[in-house]
């Protein structure tokens, strides 16, 4: 469904990505890991057309979609919840609901309907609370919420950039639950994840991202019995430290 071959992505003078291939397939989800600024979003947002590369192709459903527009590629089929929820605080829950469906063109009522519904069985709080703005809603619940927005794109392929990030451990398990849910009920899913244990949990294959290149890719099941991925990614408390990690890391220098 998706073919990433070698793509190359620079910031300015910086390169964050060194040829970096994947390739998920209709029905999986496929997790893509790797520690704090391997690159995982930067995978993502030149995935998106958010980032144009330098070298390499990106084909979607048989076609090319390498630097296409943002918009295309969200027509194509590709809808993404990037990391940090992004949803709009004045507007109500099911405003921001209808905003996901801008990329289909002329959707019926039906279709729309339908889709609603979907969302609303996956997440009932959304429907509970469909007329509270976003920013009266818990971090749990926005999470939910951007989830939901990129399910009404109708897209096939639907990338998540850290659904679990800042989550109480409680709402972390009912997303990865929701995530398998969204999986079997006919979306492909490309996950990116800083709890690498939780993800290859309910995915089907992985890929280890260091630096800007591919470092591992296997099952999901040969990658949590992996030595390196034990001592490295799945330690019980691996991505806890590489939260506390991050803080440090964005603690404004003096
Ligand atoms: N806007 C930016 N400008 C310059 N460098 C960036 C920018 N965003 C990310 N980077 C760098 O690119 C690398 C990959 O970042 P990113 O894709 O965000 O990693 P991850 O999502 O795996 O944590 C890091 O070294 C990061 O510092
Ligand atoms: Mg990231």
């Amino acid at each position: 469904m998706l073919k990433v071959q070698g793509i190359e992505t620079w910031y300015g003078a910086i390169q964050a990505l060194k040829g970096v291939s994947l390739e998920v397939k209709q029905g999986e989800i496929v997790a893509l890991l790797g520690a704090n600024g391997a690159g995982k979003s930067t995978t993502i947002k030149t995935i998106t057309g958010m980032l144009k590369p330098a070298k390499g192709t990106i084909e979607f459903l048989g076609q090319e979609i390498t630097s296409r527009e943002v918009e295309d590629i969200a027509e194509a089929g590709i809808a993404c919840v990037p990391e940090g929820r992004h949803i709009f605080p004045g507007l109500s829950v099911i405003d921001n609901l209808m905003l996901g469906t801008t990329p289909r063109k002329n959707p019926s009522k039906a279709d729309l309907d339908r889709d609603l519904e979907r969302v609303f069985h996956l997440f009932p709080i959304l429907q509970e609370f469909r007329d509270r703005l976003g920013w009266q809603l818990s971090g749990g619940q926005q999470q939910m919420l951007a989830i939901g927005r990129g399910l009404m794109s109708a897209a096939k392929l639907l990338l998540l950039d850290e659904p679990s990030l800042g989550l109480a451990p409680v709402l972390v398990q009912e997303v990865f639950k929701v995530i398998k849910q969204i999986n079997k009920t006919g979306t492909t899913i490309l996950l990116v994840e800083q709890n690498a244990r939780m993800a290859l949990l309910i995915a089907n294959r992985g890929y280890v991202l260091e630096t800007g290149k591919m470092s591992l890719t296997d099952t999901a099941a040969n990658l949590l019995a992996n030595e390196d991925m034990k001592a490295h990614y799945l330690g019980a408390h691996a991505h806890v430290k590489e939260a506390r990690q991050r803080r440090l890391n964005e603690r404004p220098s003096a």
